[in-house]
């Protein structure tokens, strides 16, 4: 065999190897929070919108949920509103939400199903409020036994599921930015894993993937964690050894798994088709969080 012929079939290996994956998965719904790095540099948003495009065209159902907190804060200065954070929660006036609104449901959500079709995939981007996807409350923060005001940062109270099945039915990617809605004409803030987990759950995905722009979840020494049970993840919580943004991570997770979901990962969106990799192959990628 020459060197062409050689790599030839080690391209066609490559797709073989795919095949288990592939039949495993054919016509299951994957929710995918996106966010981070992925979200910012350009050769990852290509990589990224190939990977949905490709998933979708060998039978899986992706969902996409993004974030957008960099951005958001980015246009708040710029309207000369400093961005003020309440562990880990945006403080979201009246104004603040209105510039949610705009840059998470306009700028970044249509810009993400642009991208997923110009690869050729057939997206169609929503907020909570379309089709009520997504009802929310007001979230109550008590520190130190004093409620803290957010505003209008929410919690989901229903997850109304028929208008992802519809587009689904009719193959459309739906990208879904998390904004709520409630019955007083309100709009809400919600962090972004949090939907994803809750889709997840009502849609009964077999898999929840969150991008981040970390390996995974790390230890107390800053050694990577493949694998994390929730038990252990919330005692490292407990200890602050996961703090921050990564605490509705794990939340996320365990909430998905205790719903039914059949997997949960958290992966490095800063790899290329760091997509791909978790779910094609063997070892996989990130920290998966089991029960
Ligand atoms: N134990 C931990 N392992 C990894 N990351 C952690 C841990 N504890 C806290 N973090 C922080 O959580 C962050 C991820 O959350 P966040 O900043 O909200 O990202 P995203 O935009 O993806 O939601 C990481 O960048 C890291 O700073
Ligand atoms: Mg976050």
């Amino acid at each position: 065999m020459n060197n062409f012929e050689q790599q030839l079939l080690e391209k066609a290996n490559i797709l073989v190897e795919a095949l288990p994956y592939i039949r495993k998965f054919y016509g299951k719904i994957f929710v995918i929070k996106y966010g981070g790095a992925a979200q910012k540099e350009l050769h990852l948003k290509d990589a990224f919108a190939k990977d949905i495009v490709l998933l979708n065209f060998i039978g899986i159902k992706p969902i996409v949920v993004h974030g957008g907190g960099p951005k958001i804060s980015e246009m708040m200065k710029k309207l000369g509103k400093e961005p003020q954070f309440i562990h880990g929660h945006r403080v979201t006036d009246r104004e603040t939400m209105e510039i949610v609104e705009m840059i998470l449901g306009g700028v970044i959500n249509k810009e993400i199903v642009q991208l997923i079709n110009s690869h050729g995939g057939k997206s169609i981007g929503l907020t909570g409020k379309d089709g009520n996807l997504l009802r929310a409350i007001k979230k109550r923060l008590k520190i130190n036994e004093e409620e803290t005001d957010l505003g209008y940062v929410g919690e989901i109270e229903q997850v109304s599921t028929e208008i992802l099945e519809s587009l689904q039915k009719d193959s459309f990617i739906p990208v879904v930015a998390p904004i709520g809605f409630d019955k007083n004409g309100n709009s809400y803030n919600i962090n972004a894993d949090t939907v994803a987990s809750n889709i997840a759950v009502s849609m009964q995905a077999e898999k929840l993937i969150l991008l981040t722009d970390v390996k995974g979840i790390s230890d107390d020494s800053g050694n990577h964690i493949p694998t994390l049970k929730v038990e252990d993840a919330l005692r490292l919580i407990s200890e602050n050894t996961i703090s921050g943004g990564m605490i509705p991570k794990v939340y996320a997770c365990l909430n998905a798994l205790k719903g039914g979901v059949k997997k949960t990962h958290i992966i490095d969106g800063r790899v290329p088709h760091s997509l791909l990799l978790e779910i094609f192959t063997k070892k996989g990628i990130g920290t998966e969080i089991i029960l």
